[in-house]
């Protein structure tokens, strides 16, 4: 990797006045970490950041974020760049393997992604077994979990050429997995993969056709969705990041790492919150309600929260809500589609951003706030939204366990604590409690 040594830092511990000095290690932008990986062994102290609001947990060169000035890149190309002029295929693998495609790698990587898309058959009675009303984040933890079961041939970590057809597997098949979810709960047949279509034209049409008529696709729609899965594909080492990436550091199988991750998205203070946006807006409906419902989000006895509103590291807007929103414009504009949601999430923002309370706390409209309309717009209902997102984060996740299973300073996570529980004492028998 790109780091390098650059100084130290020396603490002091007051009580006993003991010095320490721990190297600075800096990387090609962004902040400069201080390695503490002696502290405990030096200090006999570990560091304490609940949340790891303050910690880095890993060397990365996938994707940069900087919150304050609104800016993500991967593998530096800016994510308006690439929601503007690249495809997702193009992005996964820049992804993977660190560049843009030639022509070329472009079709050998969409031939090789197009040629994993089915799933093996028996998968399917897997759908069988969940209640038709069963959450589709559900279902996507189960079926993806399973699917270390199916691919067994793919789950050696320490097999370069496992790894990459694990990778290829999990990408190729999500949508298949999502649609068949969804189609599922709508009492439909499933769709096979179209091989002549691309990567999002297929997704749309395993989710969308039936067998009594011919589906047409919408080339808006089919590029609204390929912009959505661009724009959450990956984001540094947010919570099911790094969820996948602890569980592949005990040597898990990538197929469970996965299910792990869609398991840490489903969280609504996390990717279920498109979901939570949608079912606020619903809630709020009206604008003479909006002032209402921001009193409710600034109350510190009331756990409402503005869905869709602050992040752990964006102190700015969030780049991707800003194409989310236009995108939206777009797909409205295409479908003729006049949704009264978009006007109220419009004036919400407005009026949250002119409020103290959230400029005190730099929070802005992030990934979550406009995705919902769209897909709403575009036919989902809203227990499918997290699923979409967990469909585009999957080429994030393996991209991020595959830096970890190649990097060779990688050990398993494991963290430390600070005890405050009882400290020890003696088993008091039952006749004498
Ligand atoms: C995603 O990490 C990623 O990269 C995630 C993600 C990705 O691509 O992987 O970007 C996707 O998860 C986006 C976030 C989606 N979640 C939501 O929209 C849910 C609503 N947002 C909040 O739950 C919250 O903003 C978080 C969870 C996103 C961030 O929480 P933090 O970083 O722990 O911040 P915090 O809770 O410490 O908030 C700081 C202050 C607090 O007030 P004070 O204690 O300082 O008085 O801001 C307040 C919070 O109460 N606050 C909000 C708020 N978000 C934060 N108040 C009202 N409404 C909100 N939405």
């Amino acid at each position: 990797m790109n780091e390098k040594n650059s100084g130290t830092f020396t603490l002091i511990n007051d009580k006993t006045g003991d010095k320490y000095t721990l190297p600075i290690i800096s990387g090609t932008t962004g902040p400069d970490v201080i390695d503490v990986r002696r502290l405990y062994s030096e200090t006999d102290h570990f560091t304490f950041d609940p949340g790891y609001t303050s910690t880095g947990s890993c060397e990365s060169s996938l994707t940069y974020i900087d919150g304050d000035r609104g800016i993500l890149l991967h593998r530096g190309y800016p994510i308006e760049e690439l929601a503007e002029q690249s495809n997702f295929l193009e992005l996964a693998h820049l992804l993977l393997f660190g560049e843009l495609p030639n022509q070329k790698e472009s079709e050998k990587f969409v031939h090789d992604i197009t040629y994993h898309t089915m799933l093996h058959e028996q998968l399917m009675n897997f759908y069988r077994g969940f209640r038709r009303d069963a959450h589709p984040m559900a279902i996507m933890c189960g079926v993806v979990g399973a699917l270390s079961a199916f691919y067994h041939d793919s789950t050696d970590i320490n097999d370069a050429h496992a790894r990459m057809v694990a990778s290829y597997r999990l990408i190729a098949k999500m949508p298949t997995i999502a649609a068949m979810a969804y189609k599922y709960s709508l009492g439909q047949p499933f769709n096979y993969p179209q091989n002549n279509l691309s990567y999002a034209e297929n997704f749309l049409q395993m989710l969308f056709a039936v067998p009594s008529e011919e589906y047409k696709i919408n080339p808006v729609l089919a590029r609204a969705m390929d912009r959505l899965l661009i724009l959450h594909a990956d984001h540094e080492q947010n919570a099911s990041t790094s969820t996948v990436r602890l569980a592949g550091s005990s040597g898990a199988n990538p197929f469970a790492c996965i299910a792990a991750g869609i398991a840490s998205l489903w969280g609504p203070a996390h990717g279920g919150a498109n979901e939570a946006v949608l079912n606020m807006l619903t809630e709020i409906g009206h604008k003479s309600r909006v002032s209402e419902f921001v009193k409710k989000a600034k109350d510190k006895n009331d756990p409402f929260r503005l869905m869709g509103f602050g992040h752990r590291v964006y102190k700015n807007y969030d780049p991707r809500a800003k194409v989310m929103m236009q995108s939206c414009h777009e797909v409205l504009d295409d479908l003729g589609i006049d949704d009264p949601l978009l006007e109220l999430a419009m004036e919400l923002e407005t009026i949250a951003r002119e409020d103290e309370y959230f400029i005190e706390r730099n929070l802005y409209p992030n990934v979550d706030f406009y995705s919902g309309i769209i897909l709403k717009a575009m036919g989902f209902p809203s227990s499918m939204f997290t699923v979409l997102f967990a469909v585009a984060r999957t080429t994030g996740w393996i991209a991020q366990w595959k830096e970890m299973i190649e990097d060779p300073t990688q050990k398993i996570g494991r963290p430390r604590q600070l005890y405050t529980g009882p400290t020890a004492r003696t088993y008091t028998p039952l006749e004498q409690r």
